[in-house]
């Protein structure tokens, strides 16, 4: 029987891991559980830095980005050694169940704990919606909405100076951050990994556009596409366009959560407690059709989520 749930936030923070957190404690709490938050991710999981969490340790949380628990990378927990100390601390503290709350590569982690025995439910948390078995990852909508807000301030100084802006988002290899954000701006162009560009498409567009009298342009490119500089260059030395480049950097990871992660993030920490005490574990609580649901953890440690190329084509017109 499940008496003591450990909670670990793990790789690049993501707005709205808070509420998970909250939801994971007051909901264990309420069903008599004790909760444990581990700090710095797997790195604090294999130093031992755990702390009981109680009720009003998670007040005033939900509107904050960023973890409470931090988080880190751990190199260390990538190796058998460091995963054989993980498990000695989680067996030592009495932990029975597991909750990771992170990216691709932390729930490989859980995934690789599931299969050494330990009890664990995932939750996708990650800016870069990369995730695969669940429609939305938790930050995802907040990170879009920072870079929205960035392309609404840069889409003033370019009309004013008739500049062409070629704006460089986050998101890894995957280009869903550059797609729905460069989507619902109104991006003149968007370049994203999963759609291998070439120039020539770029300045056709661009030249498209000078003819029907355009005399500012956003390009948004995600960062797995190569650099935005690179970009800018090609486009003055090929047209002789004035361009100015943004790196948005890790501005779109912070801020407070949008109302969409809060509420995915509260729902999916009920279900991981729900479904630990209902004895199931090496599940991911995905958002599938408005609801939290289990994914199998190895299911999702073999597969990678991008963004569909005929879907990227099908809205092209668009831009
Ligand atoms: O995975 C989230 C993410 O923000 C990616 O989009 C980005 O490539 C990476 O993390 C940046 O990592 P770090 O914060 O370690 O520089």
């Amino acid at each position: 029987m499940i008496k003591r749930i450990g909670v670990l936030t793990s790789g690049g923070d993501a707005p709205g891991m808070n509420s998970a957190i909250r939801a994971i404690v007051r909901f264990g709490i309420s069903k008599g559980i004790e909760i444990i938050g581990i700090e710095r991710g797997y790195q604090g999981l294999i130093e031992g830095e755990f702390k009981v969490l109680s009720r009003d340790d998670v007040s005033e949380i939900v509107q904050k980005g960023g973890t409470i628990l931090r988080t880190a990378r751990s190199e260390e927990f990538k190796e058998e050694e460091g995963q054989k100390e993980a498990i000695e601390n989680i067996e030592k503290h009495g932990i029975d169940g597991l909750i990771v709350i992170g990216g691709e590569g932390s729930l490989k982690g859980a995934y690789a704990l599931f299969k050494k025995g330990v009890n664990v439910v995932g939750i996708p948390g990650s800016i870069d919606n990369d995730i695969w078995g669940t429609d939305f990852s938790i930050g995802f909508d907040t990170a879009c909405n920072n870079v929205i807000d960035a392309i609404n301030k840069i889409r003033d100084t370019a009309a004013a100076h008739e500049r062409t802006f070629v704006i460089e988002v986050m998101g890894r290899e995957c280009g869903f951050i550059a797609f729905t954000s460069g989507l619902v701006s109104g991006a003149d162009i968007i370049l994203i990994p999963e759609v291998p560009i070439d120039f020539p498409y770029i300045t056709e567009k661009l030249k498209e556009r000078q003819k029907r009298k355009k005399k500012h342009n956003i390009i948004v490119v995600a960062e797995g596409v190569g650099s935005a500089y690179f970009i800018g260059k090609q486009i003055e030395d090929r047209l002789g366009i004035s361009t100015r480049i943004v790196v948005l950097g890790h501005i779109q990871r912070g801020g407070s959560p949008s109302v969409f992660d809060r509420n995915i993030a509260t729902f999916m920490g009920v279900e991981a407690v729900r479904r630990l005490l209902d004895g199931e574990s090496g599940v991911m609580i995905g958002w599938q059709n408005n609801s939290p649901v289990p994914v199998s953890l190895e299911e999702v440690a073999k597969h990678k989520k991008r963004v569909p190329p005929e879907l990227y084509w099908e809205v092209e017109c668009l831009w």
